[in-house]
């Protein structure tokens, strides 16, 4: 594996907060901002509801926007679900695909993902696939083989050239809003073993390219540690997305 530099890259992950008037106010303070961190890539990711309103704040900006899931299917009687031409009519450049509170709560599951992932690449969205293990499977030392399965079921039929700009996301279900962040070291570990299942399937060309954020109760205060591990290439936030300050100080570490 080589030691090529990768470019951060920060991601908003909003969840079911906010009203277009307050993602549009939210998404205006972190552009504001994001000039003073400009060597790295930023996404947010507000509700469908709130996408459109960000979308006008983003136009022309170098801050992405993300949405948070889609279906697999390109239309169709699927009350409730959006598809991704929806998402890319929006203005989306990226989506968030297998969330653990997609696959936990509302019972997706890998298939789903991968569904999920060759609909995104074959219109054009960059998806940001999440993995992560559960603490009770943490306990038990499954950690790997969990996410050796999720890795292997949601890139399973992906092809190299559509890893390009594909985002993986390492999230252990315990650090997700508890306050209770991965060590380095112990993230650092599950991030350099799913680099080596990339290039085990894809080659060392793309697993050397590929970013890995880590996600689960990053904070200001645990970004540097988290981000300068060398296997961490950015981050998915939760809580602290929700504030542009804290959103921006996490970026601003990711570079420093
Ligand atoms: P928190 O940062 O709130 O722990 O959430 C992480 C997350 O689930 C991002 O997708």
């Amino acid at each position: 594996m080589t030691s090529e530099k990768r470019r951060p890259i920060i991601a908003g992950n909003w969840k079911m907060n906010t009203t277009p008037e307050e993602g549009a106010a939210l998404a205006e303070s972190v552009l504001n901002q994001s000039m003073q961190v400009p060597d790295l890539d930023m996404v947010v990711c507000p509700p469908f509801t709130g996408l459109h309103a960000v979308a006008e704040r983003l136009t022309g900006s170098s801050v992405s926007l993300g949405a948070q899931d889609m279906h697999w299917e390109s239309d169709g009687a699927y009350t409730g679900a959006i598809s991704a031409k929806m998402l890319l009519t929006l203005g989306c450049r990226h989506v968030i695909l297998g969330h653990s509170e997609r696959r936990t709560i509302f019972g997706e599951s890998d298939d789903h993902v991968n569904r999920k992932i060759h609909q995104a690449l074959t219109t054009g969205l960059l998806p940001i696939v999440c993995v992560g293990e559960s603490l009770d499977e943490r306990e038990s030392r499954r950690t790997e083989q969990v996410v050796t399965v999720q890795i292997r079921a949601a890139l399973s039929g992906i092809s190299e050239g559509q890893m390009e700009g594909l985002v993986l996301a390492y999230e252990p279900i315990w650090a997700i809003g508890t306050g209770r962040v991965a060590t380095p070291e112990q993230a650092n570990s599950v991030h350099h073993h799913i680099r080596s299942l990339v290039e085990a399937q894809f080659g060392a060309h793309v697993s050397s390219a590929i970013r890995i954020q880590y996600g689960g109760s990053v904070k200001p205060d645990n970004a540097h540690e988290l981000l300068s591990q060398p296997d961490i290439d950015g981050a998915l936030i939760g809580g602290a997305s929700l504030e542009a300050d804290s959103f921006i100080a996490i970026a601003q570490a990711a570079v420093s």
